[in-house]
Formats: C-alpha cells, structure tokens, sequence
C-alpha cells in the first residue's frame, strides 16, 4: 500500500451521520442530539470554517419588525423570484418557518442588529417585496454584514454543550449501499471518511445519513465559493444512483470583487448602495424601474453584461461600478464592515470615498440532490425515497429557489430544511433496526484513491482544474446557447477522459491536500456535466437560465424539473427526466419588476 493511505480502522457504529457542519448540518445534529440519537458529524474541514460563514448580508424572515409583512408575501417573492420553478409547497415552509427559525437563533443568543426599541432590526434585500410586489420590504434579520458567520458560532457552540460528536477534518470520499445503488432500490446505510491527519479510512455505519455538504461553486473560474465548495455530497449520490435536480439553474451574484469573485454582500444595495455604469448612470432604471438595484440577481447579473457587452462598463472593462458612498461613513462602518474591509484588502478600494469595481461571480446553486418536505433523498419523478439518505442546505434541491433564488433565503433553507432534516431523521433511527454489516465496505474507494497516488505519469489536477473553470465561465455562465453548452459537454467529456489518467504528487500519509483535492475535481467534474447536460436540454430561458437562442419562458414545455442521471461506466450522462413542478397558491405570470 502507497504511503498516501495507512490501514483502515474498523467499522464505527453511530445511529446518525451528518456529512458537512455548516448551518444545515450543524441544526441538524442539533435537532438528532436534543433526541438522544447517537450521531456523527463529519466534516472535511473545522466547522466554524464551513461556508456558512461566508453569508453576509442576512436571513428573511416575515416578523414585520419594522414594517408590514406577511409569510404569503415571503412565500410569493420566493415563487416568483425563482420564476415558478420552486415547488409551492416547499416555498410555503420556508416562508412559515422562517419566523420560528429566526426567532430560536435569538434565544441561542445570535447577536442580530436591533431596532431602537430592542426587536430584530430588518434590512432590503433584492426580490423581497411589499404586498405581492408594491416595492422593497424591510425582511432580513442580519447581524452587520456577518450573519452567516454568527449563525455558525451560534449552532456550533449549541451543537458544543448538547454534546453532539464531531470528526473535525475527516473527509467523506464515499457513500455506502446495502442491498443495491439508489436507483436499484438500495438504501443508504454509512459512509467511508478519510481522516486528513493521517490518512486511515474509516467505515462508519447509521441508520440515516445527511448530506449537507454545499455546493460546487468552485467549477467556476470567478467564484464567491471557498476553495472547499466542490459538490462532494452531489456527486457522491449522483455515482450511487441518485438523479440531480436543475442543475442548469447556478446563480451569479452581481457584485463579486473583480478578478478573485468574493462577494460583496447584497445588503450594500439593501442600505442603499447604487450601481453605476461607465456614464455614472444606474443602469438599473432600464432593467427594473420598480425594484431598481434591489431586483433578483438573475436580472441584475444579465443587466451588467448588457451593459458591458455595449461598452459602458467602467473604461469600457468587463466591471461596473457598486458606489455606496452616499451612505456615508457612519452607516458603512456599522452595518457594512467586512465588505468595507474585503474592498480595502483585495481591490486597494476605499469604499467611503470611492466607488468599488463589481462583476458577476458564480455564487449558488439552486439545483442538488432532489428531496422531499422531510429532506429525505428522490430517486426519481415519481418521489420515491432512498432509505437512509437525506439532503438539506445548499447541496439539496427541495425545491425552494426555483431557476432563481433570492438574497438571504439560503441561509433561511439550510436552517428550515437543517432543523427539518434533524427530526425526520430522529423519526426514522427510532423506528429502524441497524443495516448490516459495513466492513469491507472503503475498498472501491480505497482503489480509487490507491490509483491516483501510484500512477507513475499522469496529467497534474490543476491542469485540469484550469480548463474547466475556464470551460464553465465562458460557455456556462449568464448567458449560454446552443453552441457554447454543446462545447461545454464535449469539452467537459474530454477533461474526464483526462481525469482517468491523472497523478498526485504527494504519497505522503499526512495532510495529504494534493490526493484530496485530486478527488474533489472529480466532483467538480460530474457536478460540472451534470450542469451543462441538463442547461444543454432545457431549451428556454428561465431564471439564472438565461439562451440566447431561445430568450422566453416557455411554460408549456418546462414548467417542469429536471433530473438527471450517471452515465453508465462513466459514459456521458444521457439519462434525463422532468418532474411537474407543484403549484398550489400562485399561477406563473410574466415575471416583471
Ligand atoms: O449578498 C449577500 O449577502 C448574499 C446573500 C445570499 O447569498 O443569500
């Protein structure tokens, strides 16, 4: 055996796996330990630095704190911001529970902004509106521009004092099957985790096991995402049988720092920030005239590269202009000082004095593995489950954010659909006998990883990984069509066919990044094709899925899900099927601001 991997240990016996401690998984293991259920959180990296915590802006939630609102309203914005794609049903849950949610991370003792009178203060944010539209609601609950960050803190140090088990650093680089793969009927019943300190496996069996690993922004070449976000719990189904649902909807927050993609959160534009093009006009009055720069994202992201495709980006560059200076000192400082902070260090940028370059930056997914209400996994259109695995936060599609989400509802949809998560899979370790045994189970994984570390040639990963960030950002990005989608498949088919062949370095046994990461492009890859095969076969534009060559919405035919399935023996994935989308309040309309 390659020094890269030392023997395994033996089966580890828990009744509950969480896999990723961000705010779904943490809430989750939350719920499970407040249940008594012995339970394993595994987590590639120390929790409080999971991605979580790089939600700035904040959580909606309807309290009508500051003004009128109503969950309906939540419910409606969320509906149509998603351009009828999420399911109406799971909008409702995460419009009703928003309230509840927010409320117990106040008595966790999350330190939000407050109003002069005490109560959670409220800010703008895009898509969240007044009576069905009327113009901007006060509906996000932050704490300044770290809100994701304190929600972090929040649950882990709750997760801390219920005693919740944590394997800080161990990496999941397998999901187990007993009795057959998802879409045999199979059920879910551990996973293998690479412990990164000294490269042991470990088999760890449960009667349920979570995904909550996040999403795979980092197949993008400009990215808000950290260098974590490589769709592990995604693919790691998707080689297991299960479908991925929308995938060809990936949102682009407007204004990432220029060149490196971190985010600049919304919630500038919430306090009043203005965006400005090369003729120091807001554009936006051209896009959105209601909503102005607190439309989605979707339309904002396609109004910038309007705006730089007929040269009025600044110096007739590929970024704009977000210009908060208006708001003066006093209010930057208090409720915008990391993103005030992030402009000085990456961009040399003042931001009380001097407008700060923005573009587009791949932020979000809206697709994932598809569950049901109770965050338990899909194996197809029908709703069938896979026994044992559930999904919640951003590597699930439930589906709440339809082709488009809004700002501030991911953080509301891993803390909903994490807490919900935790007691479905209470119910189910209460009621479930034990799978059997697991042992054995880490030796297609431990070849795998054999073979990436032993290879005496090979292509280097970051190659890969170079050419198909690039792949993704130019041909699937804000705008796509025909040509550049069928490139991407091709071109994606040929860096896997690369990927068969590539080499790792490194064959130590310790923090062995070099091995790990090979294997997270492997993620990005399947994560990657998934996206541009299923954005490939959708032909209208809906949402962050926005043809050229086939500009409208086109409900008759794709008013529906998509799903999609594994290539066989790595072959092309070919296998896709549609989903109704479910409506019950709001009939879709033309979606105009
Ligand atoms: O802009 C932001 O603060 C991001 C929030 C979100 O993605 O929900």
């Amino acid at each position: 055996m390659s020094s890269a991997l030392r023997a395994e240990v033996g089966q580890i016996d828990v009744d509950a796996i969480v896999v990723g401690a961000g705010g779904a998984g943490l809430w989750a293991a939350l719920e499970l330990a407040r249940e008594g259920i012995p339970t394993a959180v595994l987590t590639k990296l120390y929790p409080t630095r999971s991605h979580t915590g790089a939600a700035q802006g904040g959580v909606c939630a309807a309290l009508g704190n500051v003004e009128e609102d109503h969950w309906e309203w939540h419910m409606f914005d969320t509906i149509k911001g998603g351009d009828y794609l999420a399911d109406q049903d799971a909008a409702e849950v995460l419009a009703r529970e928003a309230i509840p949610a927010v409320i117990e991370l106040e008595r966790m003792g999350l330190p939000f902004n407050r109003t002069p009178d005490g109560k959670i203060d409220q800010r703008r944010f895009g898509g969240h509106t007044r009576n069905y539209g009327e113009g901007p609601v006060r509906r996000s609950c932050y704490a300044a521009d770290r809100t994701g960050h304190m929600i972090l803190q929040t649950l882990y140090q709750q997760c801390i004092k219920a005693g919740v088990k944590f394997y800080d650093e161990y990496h999941v680089v397998d999901l187990v099957f007993d009795g057959g793969e998802a879409d045999k009927g199979g059920r879910c019943s551990g996973v293998v985790g690479y412990k990164i300190a000294d490269g042991t496996l470990h088999v760890f069996r449960a009667k349920a096991v979570l995904l909550a690993t996040g999403g795979y922004g980092r197949a993008w070449r400009v990215t808000s995402n950290a260098h974590s976000l490589t769709g592990d719990g995604m693919a790691l189904a998707w080689r297991h049988g299960v479908p991925l649902q929308d995938m060809e909807f990936y949102q682009f927050h407007p204004t990432g720092i220029v060149g490196t993609g971190i985010l600049l959160s919304e919630a500038a534009r919430g306090e009043g920030g203005y965006l400005i093009n090369d003729a120091g006009q807001r554009f936006m009055e051209s896009y959105a005239p209601k909503l102005m720069e607190l439309a989605p994202r979707d339309m904002i992201s396609r109004a910038i590269y309007q705006e730089i495709r007929a040269g009025r980006g600044i110096g007739g560059k590929d970024y704009i202009h977000l210009d908060v200076r208006h708001l003066g000192r006093k209010v930057i400082e208090e409720k915008l000082p990391d993103i005030t902070e992030l402009a000085r260090i990456y961009q040399g940028v003042e931001p009380i004095s001097e407008p700060v370059p923005v573009q587009p930056t791949a932020h979000y997914a809206m697709g994932g593995v598809p569950t049901n209400l109770e965050t338990e996994v899909l194996a197809d259109a029908r709703g069938n489950v896979v026994p044992g695995l559930f999904a919640a936060g951003e590597v699930a599609c439930v589906s709440v954010h339809g082709a488009n989400r809004l700002g501030t509802n991911s953080l509301v949809d891993l803390l909903v659909f994490g807490k919900r998560a935790g007691i479905r899979m209470a119910q189910i370790c209460k009621s479930t006998p034990q799978p059997g045994s697991v042992q054995g189970a880490e030796r297609a994984v431990r070849d795998e990883l054999l073979a990436l570390s032993t290879r005496p040639s090979g292509v280097r990963p970051a190659e890969i990984r170079r050419e198909l960030a690039a792949l993704m950002m130019d041909n699937v990005g804000v705008y796509r069509d025909e040509a550049l989608l069928g490139a991407a498949v091709k071109g994606i088919a040929k860096l896997k066919g690369e990927y068969a062949n590539v080499r790792v370095e490194d064959t130590g046994s310790v923090f062995n990044t070099d091995l790990l990461e090979a294997r997270e492009l492997g993620y990005l890859l399947d994560t990657a094709e998934a996206t541009a095969v299923s954005a490939y076969a959708r032909t209208e534009s809906r949402g962050a899925h926005s043809r050229e060559d086939f500009p409208e919405r086109n409900d008759a035919k794709f008013l529906a899900h998509t799903l999609v399935w594994q290539g066989s023996d790595g072959a092309p994935a070919t296998k896709l099927d549609y989903k109704l989308v479910t409506i019950t309040k709001f009939e879709p309309k033309a979606r105009v601001y």
